[in-house]
């Protein structure tokens, strides 16, 4: 949801701040824009469209001369995606160039009296308020203009502050926001992303933080405008991580990254045969106090949960529901402090995640997040974190932070199974050489799905795919349909398979594709029997089975195997293929694969 950068040193800032946008384009695509200054004008240019529009139309910055600027990649919310609503927005007086993530909840009361006072508004953005105010309560320094402003601002919002007279602001609320730290340079960024081609060395600011960067200095200060001190993190993955690395696509490269992925989100936490988390030490009068336990996320994030969900119970005998975070926020739920609240987050950004995080937690639930990107803001508010060491995710689509959500839930439930006593040593022993093969055997699953295209190119022309399964076959095809639908927009859409009779199979008809998931075998005949009610009606079944499996030849017209791992880690296995089928759909229909249309990765507002 937006791309934010600044930038202050000695050299012009347009190419480095093109350069950051390109990397947080999957954040937004509608418009992109810079700022930059020497202390004097403001030169400015921004465009609808992608960041390469900004860089044909800047002859990639060199046309805007200036050491210090901010820039901008849009994902609409207030104003069409045009190159008026495209940002920086400027003060009337020219003085102010803003950049911003996020929604100024109250911009419309801001707007009104700013009218009244004889502001003029170029553009239907909220953000464009952020610009007049700074202007007037500017009285000769901006950085009491940033206070002030900010101490009007409701919602959230990461904000980039260009002032003419050269100064730079950062600002957060509820918004991320991260600071580089250079040599006679530094930067700010929506994502660590635009950071790392510079530098390693990163202060992650806090909500109602302000920074002032020189090229010498970062000062960052509180709401009362009094310096904090910040402590220096280093990010721990090199700028490769973030490119394409020879790939068409990041989708295809972020899907082949997923053994390496496992590897570092599993292994490091099996010490001596045992699951070890780093950050979650549960007493064991705390974990016996636990009576239920809830996942709350937004779409694959809330997937991955429905996996773990059926894992969990499975292992625990505990109850587990998911709840969508959107749902969740706003139910009133029913929580106490035997509630264990698990949070799931690629990004730990997700607008709708953290409130439904917030609400509970003020109902007493302990919450254990599990996210990808260290220094989120899920990360800093939860009680404890289990980081998904996936590395940067840039495909719009997610895939390895699914696989990789998966996998700690799914140690997790093994953890939690065997403080309870719930698990013989044998299975856990099993469980646990299980997980180590784990990377082999996805890697497996992408060698055995290497002509997968041809699938694709054989069924893209559907206009509607059914997905059905049961159990945990069920939790993989909401995964495999949302992948689908999301870079393909081929309608796809999960079902239980034992529900087909109460409605769905109404849909299907001569020619249809049903997707059978039948790798869960304890139902694998239940399946086989849904199989073949969809096929007595015209359609054709492509299924997803384990290696092995004679059975389905005889019943699906075409099937995608997977390898035999531990039952409980199959769905790992199984969305290899499904990442893949709809990764090559999408490429067959000539799909934006990795920045599909009205989405973006990062979704920062409700
Ligand atoms: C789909 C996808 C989204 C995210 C969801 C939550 O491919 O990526 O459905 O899973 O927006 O995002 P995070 O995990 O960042 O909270």
């Amino acid at each position: 949801m937006c791309g934010i950068v600044g930038f202050t040193g000695t050299r012009e800032a347009a190419p480095v701040l093109i350069d950051g946008l390109r990397r947080l384009e999957y954040r937004g695509y509608d418009s992109a824009g810079v700022a930059v200054s020497d202390g004097g004008t403001v030169n400015m240019a921004k465009v609808k469209g992608y960041v390469k529009n900004l860089s044909e139309i800047t002859h990639d910055g060199a046309d805007l001369k200036g050491r210090i600027g901010i820039g901008h990649t849009r994902w609409a919310t207030h104003g069409a995606p045009n190159d008026v609503n495209a940002h920086p927005h400027l003060s009337s007086d020219g003085r102010f160039a803003v950049v911003h993530n996020g929604i100024i909840e109250n911009y419309a009361l801001l707007r009104q009296e700013l009218t009244g006072r004889g502001y003029k508004f170029a553009s239907d953005t909220d953000t464009e308020v952020v610009a007049h105010l700074l202007e007037l309560y500017y009285d000769g320094d901006a950085k009491r203009a940033v206070m002030r402003t900010a101490a009007r601002l409701e919602g959230s919002y990461s904000l980039g502050v260009l002032c003419s007279d050269g100064r730079l602001f950062a600002m957060r609320e509820q918004s991320p926001l991260i600071l580089g730290l250079g040599v006679g340079e530094n930067y700010f960024a929506s994502d660590v992303a635009a950071l790392v081609p510079h530098t390693k060395n990163v202060i992650y600011l806090d909500d109602g933080e302000f920074a002032e960067l020189t090229p010498d200095s970062v000062t960052v200060y509180d709401v009362l405008g009094r310096a904090v001190e910040k402590p220096v993190s280093r990010v721990t993955w090199d700028v490769e991580a973030a490119e394409k690395g020879g790939y068409e696509h990041f989708m295809l490269k972020e899907i082949m990254e997923q053994p390496a992925c496992f590897k570092a989100t599993v292994e490091p936490r099996i010490k001596d045969g045992r699951i070890v988390f780093e950050n979650f030490d549960l007493t064991d009068e705390e974990l016996h106090g636990i009576n239920r336990v809830i996942i709350t996320a937004c779409g694959s994030a809330s997937y991955a949960g429905q996996v773990g969900r059926y894992i969990m119970e499975e292992l625990c005998r505990i109850p587990v529901s998911v709840e969508l975070a959107s749902e969740l926020r706003y139910r009133n739920p029913i929580i106490d402090k035997h509630t264990m609240l698990i949070v799931i987050s690629q990004s730990g950004e997700t607008a709708d995640t953290i409130a439904a995080m917030r609400e509970c937690k003020a109902r007493g639930a302990r919450v254990l997040a599990i996210v990808n990107v260290v220094g989120s803001t899920i990360a800093k508010l939860a009680d404890h974190v289990i980081y998904t060491w996936a590395g940067p995710e840039i495909a719009v689509a997610t895939t390895k932070g699914y696989t990789t959500q998966v996998a700690v839930l799914d140690m997790l439930a093994i953890y939690l199974a065997d403080r309870l006593g719930l698990m013989e040593k044998e299975r856990y022993d099993r469980l646990v050489d299980a997980l180590h093969a784990m990377p082999g055997q996805i890697q497996r699953a992408i060698d055995l799905n290497r002509n997968i295209g041809r699938l694709a190119k054989k069924f893209c022309r559907h206009n509607a795919i059914y997905f059905i399964g049961r159990n945990l076959d069920y939790a993989v095809c909401m995964e495999g349909a949302l992948k689908l639908k999301e870079i393909s927009y081929i309608f796809a859409e999960a079902y239980a398979a034992g529900e087909l009779k109460h409605g769905t199979i109404a849909l299907v008809e001569e020619g249809s594709l049903v997707i059978a998931l039948a790798c869960y075998e304890p139902l694998f005949d239940k399946t086989m029997s849904n199989i073949e009610e969809v096929k007595a009606r015209g359609a054709e079944v492509l299924a997803v089975a384990l290696e092995g499996s004679r059975k389905i030849l005889s019943k699906a017209d075409d099937v995608i195997f997977v390898p035999r791992t531990e039952p409980v880690f199959n769905p790992i296995a199984q969305v290899v293929p499904l990442q893949l089928f709809a990764y090559y759909v999408a490429r067959e229909r000539g799909c934006d694969i990795d920045k599909p249309k009205n989405l973006a990765k990062s979704v920062t507002v409700e």
